[in-house]
């Protein structure tokens, strides 16, 4: 099995959309082993609860953007305890960095609400509603040491219409990120992605669904 181990601050709607991925076989070979939450009461963790996958909260430390080296070991330790194939991001709201990032280079991945470059960072949603672009979307990325910076795997664009509030985009968003995560995700475990510096092939060969 290809294992993947997701890490998230909040809903965990991503999280419920690839274990509906798995359960409905649309990604047959992938499980999800593990569920890590930075946030004690986090939707994600009761998510994976009902569905019987294995849920730990640890406790981010004093930093509010990033982990204490040492608290990210233990994040790593818990990833390597359930032989994770492949760490998945998803509204996990601080930077990776070392040691989990060297443990898993080249292994984790993030969804971002924008469409990258535009709009690093936090509430990127909103970021794209005030500065009044018309197309906006969300990204799913390979993790590099900057922000929301590294090689770029899928995108899906949606339209930013009249009278929109900040949260009707992410909405939109959203049900974008739904279709995109787990689809690259399919594509990684199949081996059907490649990368070359910033530049991420996706082989896509009657599959239903365009990551690119
Ligand atoms: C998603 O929209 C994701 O793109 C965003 O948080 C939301 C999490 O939703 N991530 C970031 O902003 C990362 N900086 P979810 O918990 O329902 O999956």
């Amino acid at each position: 099995m290809f294992r993947l181990g997701v890490i998230g601050s909040g809903s965990g709607t991503n999280f419920q959309a690839i274990a509906s991925a798995i359960a409905n076989g649309l990604l047959p070979g992938v499980e999800v082993a593990v569920v890590i939450s930075d946030v004690k009461d986090a939707r994600i963790l009761e998510r994976a609860e009902k569905m019987n996958v294995p849920a730990f909260y640890i406790d981010p430390g004093k930093y509010r953007t990033k982990l204490e080296p040492q608290i990210e070991q233990k994040y790593a330790n818990t990833l390597n305890d359930y032989s994770v194939d492949l760490v998945v991001l998803a509204g996990f709201m601080r930077m990776v960095k070392h040691p989990l990032l060297s443990a898993y280079r080249g292994r984790i991945i993030n969804i971002h609400p924008s469409l990258l470059p535009a709009f690093p960072g936090l509430a990127s949603f909103r970021q794209a509603w005030e500065y009044g672009v018309k197309i906006t979307g969300c990204t799913v990325h390979f993790v590099d040491e900057g922000m929301d910076t590294g090689p770029i795997i899928g995108q899906r664009a949606v339209p930013i219409l009249n009278g929109d509030t900040p949260e009707d985009v992410h909405a939109r968003i959203q049900v974008e990120e739904h279709i995109l995560y787990p689809a690259c995700i399919k594509a990684i475990a199949e081996g059907r992605v490649s990368v070359s510096g910033r530049h991420v092939a996706v082989d896509s060969p009657g599959d239903t669904v365009n990551v690119v």
